[in-house]
């Protein structure tokens, strides 16, 4: 038996320690959370993608009375980003989430599946897509979607 540690890398920042860049993609995904449409978990998430042509385009969370049928902010982004813009790396993607009236304290976390089409998008454009997370207390940065998941599954895994 072998056992392994996955190690991965974050970074944690205060507002004023944000480049200007990275600012711009956060406060679009927290005016973003206006257009979440979450009326049955009344957990809003906005979220921004930053095209390498300077294009910003913006996602929110869609639910539905059919749960499975609805979709994460960080989905609605980055497919609207490719249906539109689909030569144009995503060099950049924040994401906001909003309850109870206020923004969430912790940085929000993204669950599996958007994991995995950030890194999909990472991945197709052959380019680090760098992830901000925001929370009131802190923000997380990680350099590339990558770090969001260790052991991933991408193209090259199909080929056995
Ligand atoms: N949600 C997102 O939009 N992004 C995440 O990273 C986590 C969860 C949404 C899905 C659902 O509309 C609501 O938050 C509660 O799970």
């Amino acid at each position: 038996m072998k056992e392994y540690q996955l190690k991965t890398k974050m970074k944690s920042y205060q507002w004023d320690e944000l480049s200007e860049e990275q600012r711009e993609v956060v406060a679009i995904a927290k005016e973003q959370i206006r257009h979440s449409y979450c009326p049955y978990s009344h957990f809003h998430v906005g979220a921004a993608a930053k095209l390498a042509n300077g294009v910003v385009i913006r996602g929110a969370n869609q639910e539905n009375a059919a749960y499975p049928s609805g979709l994460c902010a960080e989905r609605t982004a980055l497919f609207a980003a490719g249906a539109q813009y689909p030569d144009q790396p995503v060099v950049r993607l924040a994401i906001a989430c909003y309850t109870d009236g206020h923004f969430t304290k912790e940085p929000g976390s993204p669950c599996g599946a958007c994991r995995q089409v950030m890194l999909e998008t990472e991945h197709r454009y052959g380019g680090k897509m760098e992830v901000l997370l925001y929370g009131e207390d802190e923000i997380f940065v990680f350099d590339s979607a990558a770090d969001l998941l260790p052991l991933i599954f991408v193209s090259e895994n199909l080929k056995g």
